[in-house]
């Protein structure tokens, strides 16, 4: 079976809901959502009731996302969001693990395996991001620590949950207005590397999962990660936070991933 091409932006801690619910509907009205293609959207808590309120009923032609949740079902933990809140206002998906929630929030991995496994048991679809650091990769250890990431992320994930799972590649020095882009020979080992360990996980259902390049993707060099024969689809920021940029840089990653980049 292929694999789904999967395309969409995380928001950050930018906009108003009013803001976030005009940009969904004005995707919704303007993209061409292509066969064998999914798109996503990942707003900040404050928007999630506007943007489905715009949206309609669930399952969204346009996934609506949050960008992160708590383990527990409910309880004392101030702050927090927990899955049957956002299954309550319809959402999608879910985004675990994104670099800036370990780097500023020092999310562990064996807390991002309790926030995967509630949300999977909700069937709740999760974007667990995974990615190294700079530092890490001086060492040469980017794949041990992408694969520690996904073991422990993904510990006794049932096999039958990776129907809901999707995979973010992003190295951490790639990310943001201070990032580097890196370059499709950097990204190929290691999406290879997370091919193998979500196999290992997983068997051949790990083969069905797919995995998203992320960090400084743009409408020039988004074709050259889809390209790559284990990458399955983009998840942008910076480039992907007008409808415009949106639209062109799916545009251009589907024609890498079709091979005419
Ligand atoms: P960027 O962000 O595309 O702006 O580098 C990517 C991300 O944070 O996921």
């Amino acid at each position: 079976m292929a694999r789904p091409f999967l395309f969409g932006t995380n928001f950050k801690m930018n906009q108003t809901p009013a803001a976030s619910a005009a940009f969904y509907q004005q995707l919704a009205a303007s993209v061409q959502i292509r066969p064998g293609t999914g798109l996503f959207v990942i707003p900040p808590f404050t928007s999630l009731g506007a943007v489905t309120e715009v949206a309609g009923q669930p399952p969204h032609r346009i996934w609506v996302g949050a960008q992160n949740v708590h383990w527990a079902p409910e309880g004392a933990y101030t702050g927090e969001i927990s899955v049957r809140m956002l299954l309550a206002l319809g959402l999608d998906l879910v985004l675990l693990g994104h670099a800036e929630r370990r780097q500023y929030f020092h999310e562990t991995d064996v807390e991002l395996n309790r926030k995967a496994q509630s949300a999977l048991e909700g069937g709740l679809r999760v974007l667990l991001a995974v990615g190294e650091t700079a530092e890490e990769r001086s060492f040469d250890v980017g794949r041990e620590i992408v694969l520690r990431q996904l073991k422990i992320g993904l510990h006794e994930v049932r096999a039958e949950h990776t129907e809901l799972l999707q995979i973010a590649y992003e190295p951490v020095w790639s990310i943001g207005a201070g990032g580097t882009p890196a370059h499709p020979e950097d990204v190929s080992p290691m999406a290879e590397a997370i091919r193998s360990g979500l196999e290992a996980l997983f068997g051949e259902r790990g083969n069905q999962v797919p995995i998203l390049y992320g960090g400084s993707v743009d409408p020039v060099n988004a074709g050259t990660f889809t390209a790559l024969p284990d990458i399955d689809g983009l998840f942008v920021g910076r480039a992907a936070w007008s409808v415009e940029g949106f639209i062109a840089t799916y545009e251009a990653g589907i024609r890498g991933w079709h091979g005419d980049g």
